[in-house]
């Protein structure tokens, strides 16, 4: 399928184990989708082949009805960015130089100007001239957002697909909501199409357009919020004891915990 991003049946094992077993999913542009699973699952690892950094065994990623393998790297990289579940930098770079870091795949030296842009739009101009090492878990992670969002930018903001494996894992909540505003806002522009791992369900409930259920390798649930977020599957798949009820604003379902 064109202008869309898709797995077919794709399989992986590693360390002995069936890692991801049997995934097949499209990916639409516009579309803000969470991906949600217990730990091990393989959310991580899914994320990897979706964006390129890892060849199933079988099956196999096509964006824009290439295979991802078949892709230059270069032309790849500005088609999509990936925001890791950490990223640690061993060297004292300023905040500035690890947002330019994103626009490496361009080829120009860092455009100032994209840069400047990317950092407002994020709320990380605060941040502006502080050693990205001496940053704490949080920061950093805002940090990574606007560089993933550096590496997308033509003209006046990003475009293509971005994947974030827990983005909002370190964050506060006035930044866990403005970083998933953001996503959303550009995801309703239509230029930009995210695919984010949330261990948080009542994030995913409350933004994601579409969330995507794994667990141990497999896709065991898909929908819209209301028809994943539920009761029976929450406590089935995760073994934890929930219950569902409404959100009583957003016409979303809003999980508890039983304590
Ligand atoms: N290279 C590897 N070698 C051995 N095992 C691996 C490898 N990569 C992943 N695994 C295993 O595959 C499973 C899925 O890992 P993955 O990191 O994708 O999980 P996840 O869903 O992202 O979990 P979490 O919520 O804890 O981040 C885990 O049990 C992990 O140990
Ligand atoms: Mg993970």
């Amino acid at each position: 399928m064109d202008n869309a991003l898709t797995a077919n049946a794709l399989r992986l094992t590693a360390g002995g184990r069936r890692v991801i077993d049997g995934v097949s999913l499209t990916l639409r542009p516009g579309e803000m989708v969470a991906l949600i699973g217990p730990n091990g699952a393989g959310k991580s690892t899914l994320l990897r082949l979706l964006s390129g950094f890892l060849s199933p065994e079988q099956g196999s990623c096509e964006l824009n009805g290439q295979p991802l393998g078949q892709w230059p790297a270069g032309a790849l990289s500005r088609q999509r960015a990936v925001m890791l579940q950490q990223t640690q930098l061993r060297f004292h770079w300023p905040v500035e130089e690890v947002v330019a870091m994103g626009r490496a795949p361009w080829g120009k030296s860092a455009e100032r100007e994209i840069t400047r842009s990317v950092m407002a739009l994020t709320g990380c101009d605060a941040l502006s001239g502080r050693s990205y090492a001496a940053l704490s878990g949080g920061e950093q992670q805002r940090v990574q957002l606007a560089r993933s969002l550096a590496q997308l930018w033509v003209d006046e903001g990003p475009q293509g697909w971005l994947f974030l494996d827990e983005p909002t894992s370190a964050l506060d909540l006035y930044h866990q909501q403005q970083l998933l505003r953001l996503l959303k806002t550009l995801t309703q522009r239509g230029n930009l199409h995210v695919c984010v791992v949330l261990h948080d369900l009542n994030l995913a409930a409350l933004w994601a357009d579409r969330i995507l259920l794994l667990h141990q390798g497999r896709l065991v649930a898909q929908g819209a919020p209301q028809e994943v977020i539920q009761t029976e599957i929450i406590t089935k798949w995760y073994n934890a004891e929930v219950l569902v009820d409404n959100h009583p604003t957003a016409g979303v379902p809003h999980l508890f915990l039983v304590g």
